[in-house]
């Protein structure tokens, strides 16, 4: 199947969008739905894309560019030219397993920061894809953890917001540069 986003995934010094860290407050806003699927959200998530693989990442959410649009990019296996990324415009989970998980995550905003999150094993979203189709994927594991992290992103949520052991948080957090005070617990 052709897609309009076809992209060599290679680096570039120095990709089309900044990313924003922690402590910015445009990573706090709650994204906009698109309204339209055009050529203008297409030519985005080609740049996204390129600031993702050039960055080393294997998720980006608009807003971590300064764009406050619901839009994501993800590749779980970068280094594999074969591999196709997944582009989800307007995603909604719309169920969760009952199975729960722990595994470290990272984000591009909150650079050199590894700490453990728990997240449901499984979800269900919907979303429409690059060319405006509406989709639904049932995923587990590492896809459904790369999508949950990206759609807190759309809310405002970053991932150290949901990590548990505090001690680890102000530890991991200060050794990289970035003040504590940038948290905003989920209950
Ligand atoms: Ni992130």
């Amino acid at each position: 199947m052709s897609s309009a986003v076809l992209i060599e995934k290679k680096k570039v010094k120095n990709p089309p969008l900044n990313i924003h860290y922690l402590g910015d407050r445009v990573l706090r806003q709650p994204a906009k739905r698109v309204a339209k699927v055009d050529d203008q959200i297409r030519q985005l998530v080609k740049e996204m894309l390129q600031t993702m693989y050039s960055r080393d990442g294997i998720g980006l959410a608009a807003p971590q560019v300064g764009i406050n649009k619901q839009i994501l990019v993800l590749d779980c296996d970068p280094n594999n030219p074969d591999n196709q990324p997944l582009v989800l415009i307007n995603p909604q989970i719309t169920s969760v397993s009952k199975e729960f998980c722990v595994v470290e995550e990272g984000c591009l905003s909150i650079p050199g920061v590894y700490l453990d999150v728990t997240r449901p094993k499984g979800i269900e979203v919907t979303y429409k894809d690059e060319n405006g189709r509406p989709c639904k994927l049932n995923v587990d594991d590492l896809l459904a953890r790369i999508i949950q992290h990206e759609i807190d992103h759309l809310n405002g949520i970053l991932f150290v917001d949901r990590v548990n052991n505090d001690l680890a948080l102000t530890k991991e957090l200060t050794k990289q540069g970035f003040s504590i005070k940038a948290v905003q617990k989920v209950a």
